[in-house]
């Protein structure tokens, strides 16, 4: 062994072996430096105020200088009228030093602008409208207010806890200087005695920072900034994901802020508002009448503090100028970056899907998956050689068990070269993804962003020859430690390393795969071993100059944006990419699916896998699961069934577990086990085409896919606070059992009575709205289907999704009170890009208590499918059905059978025949 080997292994056992999370690791607010400068900042003293001579109006942005009073330092504000009930705002130096960062990519397009106009100016402020919103900006104390139908929803500055630290030359100490107090009133603004200063430079970390061994060193100075927003109405906060928190976001007061800085955080644990790999700015607040979102678009580390009306927050006095006397719900946010403009989008809802729908117009949609990626995964660090992982699909086959993609974690790699396979594990990797691919299945491998500092591996060279790696300030390549040992990190921010890195994957160079073989890109937050907070220092050099500081949170979308694109290319555009990464920020729905990270295996973290995932859902990223089973330590049969069940209903749906864990596949415990775990999995390839068309809906509108109860239940307070349940898009309400050794549990059924639900698996009507408790066993989770829907299915279930592609369809019709459903159906290749030029169909079934139909929802789409109607289920049919009476094009008219079942009340059309792509339609006859 090297010594270098040697503290691998140190290294390594110290990171596996230490228990739970490190809390010294991470900084806390008052240890970094701008979170203090911030969070000190006192209520109502805002030094800013709009120069109203200043105010002009161009196009859709109306334009202003802003003073500071303390600084004496000039800004330039503009808001910005968008499309779709939008508004910008974004605030920058007037003369700034040096160019600040301004976020680039998380933005799908530019914003498409609005009309804005004047509706009035005033000597003290100015009235802009624009659609139905309207936005009032008060000049002195600076302010501004949202209105969305006359209603104000979000005030930003209405605390006054505004900061823009002014970019600054360092201030040279005299010789004999003792005190840092005394500034030469040459190099610095801030001791002007007209203008105070802001205190900036009072902060030791002002200038450099200390973080247990690591130094940060700064050269910019005090760089922060942040705001405050005001949202009176909210009863709630949800989103800025990630946290290992509850949905609804809770007062930091006399706690930390919630913290968005990527992070590798070891053994996280939950109801925490530490930061974990991903960081999306985006926040929703919600009461009964409206939601509004912001969207801060910064991509340096982050903190934020949430208030509600229920702290009784001193700045009480000043938050209820709208209010007045009457005290109404309020939610306060303050946002804090260390450096960037301000630059935030103001979702104006007003209800909850429109606010979901306004943050992915900006940052986009997740692109249609292909229908495996839906499937279930299964993941292990590590399935050692190939011999084990076609051991394990035969025993998928031999269980009756479908499974889709079999997971390579790092040690498929040689010695963790990335693109280079360990030749004595996996002699025939080719050979390997052949017999998977023959059934139906798929591979994916883990490409890492850390490249092993090896003189013989080809990218390291690459790498070094060509000037691709992240550079510390003096230019030489920054090395830090991970799982090869001594690494580099590549610059994704340098458009001569996408390219280089994309080319990696084309099957020519990537060699041993196929365009079968998809990506999970783990670690990129990055991870860094020996690193400050185990990630990059702040003071590295991107391309263009920029400090690691600016772009780190948006640093792993740049690397999966690589992949997602190369993986495109390699297939000659014609298959949709698959790319799931740890870490992710605004945008990175766009290129990639997400997982928690590195759970355990206990309850509470099965049960916090729910609100992470909302949280995650309506900040875009609805593609998104938990490690079925835990990451870490070995659950029992109990709790690895609850885990699949629950699973089952995240969109993504992939066991895994740490190379220490004992093997878990689901046949490992014992037959009852087994047995429910195939029931979980089968139960979820049979609601293939639901999900399937959840996913299109998504693409096209930017709904999330799992849904929290709100989103559809907007003036249900009681719905407020519910993240142990989710809805799948409308029609479907789960509950999973996140408790262990109980015989019952609480469902909260929403819709105060108008809407009733069916249990899936008996048909059996709940009427009774709230809160009620329900009977469980270990072979059930509650599960139920809205009355009113439709929704498709598939019955018969196979290995995998290829294998049922062409299989008949059932619907499951639950008529309303009134006799009614409605519901949709998306069908394509499942695969490729074929959609985009019209190969598809997109159904609109709908049922009035006679006629159920199927009708295309776009005329210009058409495609051949296989695929027939089997069956229909109507569960509360109409009375003295005696047959029914199918019209399409093709079959013309045919008579069918209708079965009743009197004990579940579902009348049963069986193989009704039609093909999935005509237009049909079933008459029921007395
Ligand atoms: C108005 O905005 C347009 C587009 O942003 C810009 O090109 C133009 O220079 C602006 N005009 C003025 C007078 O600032
Ligand atoms: C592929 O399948 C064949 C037939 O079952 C088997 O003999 C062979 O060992 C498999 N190859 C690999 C690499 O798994
Ligand atoms: C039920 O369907 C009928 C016929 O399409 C329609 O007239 C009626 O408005 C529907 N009822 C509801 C509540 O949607």
């Amino acid at each position: 062994m090297t010594l270098y080997v040697r503290l691998g292994v140190l290294l390594l056992c110290l990171m596996f072996f230490a228990g739970a999370v490190d809390r010294n690791n991470f900084k806390t607010c008052e240890q970094s430096s701008f979170c203090r400068r911030c969070r000190k900042v006192e209520a109502g003293k805002t030094p800013y105020e709009v120069v109203p001579m200043t105010v002009t109006q161009n196009g859709s942005t109306l334009q202003a200088d802003l003073f500071n009073k303390d600084t004496g330092v000039n800004f330039i504000l503009q808001l910005t009228a968008l499309k779709d009930n939008i508004f910008r705002l974004h605030i920058n130096e007037k003369s700034p030093l040096h160019k600040r960062y301004e976020v680039e990519n998380a933005l799908q397009d530019h914003p498409r602008q609005a009309e804005l106009n004047i509706a009035e100016s005033q000597s003290d402020h100015v009235t802009v409208t624009s659609g139905p919103s309207k936005a009032i900006i008060h000049f002195s104390p600076f302010r501004v207010d949202l209105y969305s139908d006359d209603h104000l929803v979000v005030s930003a500055n209405a605390r006054g806890l505004m900061r823009f630290e002014h970019l600054r030359t360092k201030t040279v100490k005299q010789p004999d200087d003792d005190s840092s107090n005394n500034k030469n009133p040459e190099e610095t603004e801030a001791s002007s005695p007209e203008y105070p200063g802001d205190g900036a430079e009072d902060d030791p970390g002002a200038w450099e920072e200390n973080f247990k061994s690591h130094q940060d060193s700064k050269p910019h100075g005090p760089e922060a900034i942040a705001l405050d927003f005001s949202f009176p109405g909210a009863e709630h906060a949800y989103g800025i994901p990630q946290h290992a928190d509850s949905f609804a976001l809770r007062s930091t007061k006399g706690t930390d802020p919630y913290r968005l800085y990527n992070l590798d955080v070891f053994e996280y644990e939950i109801n925490e508002r530490m930061a974990l790999y991903g960081s999306i700015p985006v926040l929703y607040a919600h009461g009964k009448d409206r939601t509004t979102g912001v969207f801060w678009h910064n991509a340096a580390e982050t903190w934020v503090d949430i208030l509600s009306s229920a702290d009784n927050n001193v700045v009480e006095s000043i938050v209820n100028f709208v209010s007045g006397s009457v005290k109404k719900p309020q939610v306060d946010a303050h946002f804090m970056s260390e450096s960037g403009v301000i630059d935030v989008f103001f979702l104006l809802g007003p209800k909850p899907l429109d606010a979901f729908r306004q943050y992915t117009i900006l940052t986009g949609t997740a692109p249609l998956p292909q229908m495996f990626t839906l499937g279930y995964h299964q993941s292990r660090w590590n399935y050692n050689d190939q011999e084990d992982v076609a051991q394990i699909a035969d025993k998928f086959d031999f269980h009756d068990i479908p499974m889709d993609t079999i997971w390579l974690d790092i040690e498929w790699t040689d010695n963790k070269k990335y693109f280079i396979w360990d030749s004595r594990k996996f002699p025939n990797p080719l050979e390997m993804v052949q017999n998977l691919t023959s059934k139906g299945r798929k591979l994916i491998v883990i490409i890492d962003p850390h490249i092993k500092r090896d003189s013989t591996y080809y990218v390291h060279n690459d790498a070094t020859a060509n000037n691709y790696y992240v550079k510390h300030a003096d230019g030489k390549d920054y090395e830090g430690w991970c799982w090869p040992g001594a690494s580099s990190y590549l610059d994704f921010f340098d458009p001569k390393v996408r390219e280089y890195f994309g080319e990696q994957y084309s099957v020519e160079k990537f060699q041993g795969t196929t365009n079968d073989v998809y990506i999970w890109n783990d670690m990129n937050e990055p991870s860094v071993f020996n690193g400050p907070e185990i990630t990059m220092p702040k003071d590295l050099i991107h391309y263009g100059g920029w400090e690691h500081r600016d772009v780190h949170n948006l640093n792993c979308m740049m690397y999966t944006q690589v992949t997602y694109d190369a993986l495109y290319k390699r297939s000659g555009g014609t298959l949709r990419p698959f790319v799931l990464t740890r870490g992710h920020f605004a945008g990175s729905q766009r290129s990639a699916a997400v997982w928690t990270g590195d759970n355990a295996a206990e309850w509470e973290h099965l049960r916090i896998s729910y609100p992470m995932c909302l949280s995650a859902g309506v900040a875009g990223m609805s593609f998104c699961g938990a490690d079925v089973g835990g990451f870490f330590k070995n659950p029992d049969a109990e709790l690895f069934i609850r885990w699949n069940q629950a699973g089952a209903w995240l969109a993504f749906f992939r066991q895994h577990s740490h190379i220490d864990t004992k093997r878990r596949e689901p046949w490992t415990f014992n037959d009852e086990t087994t047995q429910i775990v195939r029931d979980a999995i089968r139960i979820r390839y049979s609601y293939l085409p639901y999900w399937y068309t959840l996913f299109r809906e998504h693409q096209v509108s930017g709904y999330p896919v799992m849904r929290p109860l709100w989103a559809h239940y907007s003036g249900e307070t009681e719905t407020f606070a519910v993240d142990d349940h989710l809805l799948v898009g409308d029609a479907i309400l789960v509950r999973p059992v996140f408790e262990p050794s109980v015989t019952e549990v609480s469902v909260y059924f929403p819709g105060e009575g108008r809407d009733t639900w069916y249990d899936v698996d008996t048909m059996q009507e709940h009427k009774t709205p709230g809160a009620t408790r329900i009977p469980v066993t270990l072979h059930k989770i509650p599960v139920y289907q809205r009355g009113g829907t439709i929704v498709p299915r598939k019955m018969r279930i196979r290995r995998s999704t290829a294998a049922m592609k062409n299989d008949p369809y059932t619907l499951v019709v639950i008529a309303d009170a009134e006799g009614n459903a409605s519901g949709k159906l998306y069908i394509d290749d499942e695969s490729s890009f074929e959609y985009r030029h019209g190969k598809y169909v997109y159904l609109r079934l709908s049922f009035d208590g006679k006629v159920l139909k199927s009708g295309y929802i776009d005329n210009l789409a058409n495609l051949e499918t296989a695929s027939w109607l089997e069956r229909v289920d109507i569960a509360n049919p109409p009375k003295g059905v005696k047959s029914a009476k199918l019209t399409s094009q093709n079959r013309g008219t045919v008579n069918l059978e209708a079965k009743y079942n009197t004990n579940n009340n579902v009348l049963t059309l069986r193989k009704p025949g039609v093909n999935m792509g005509e237009e049909w339609s079933i008459e029921l006859v007395n």
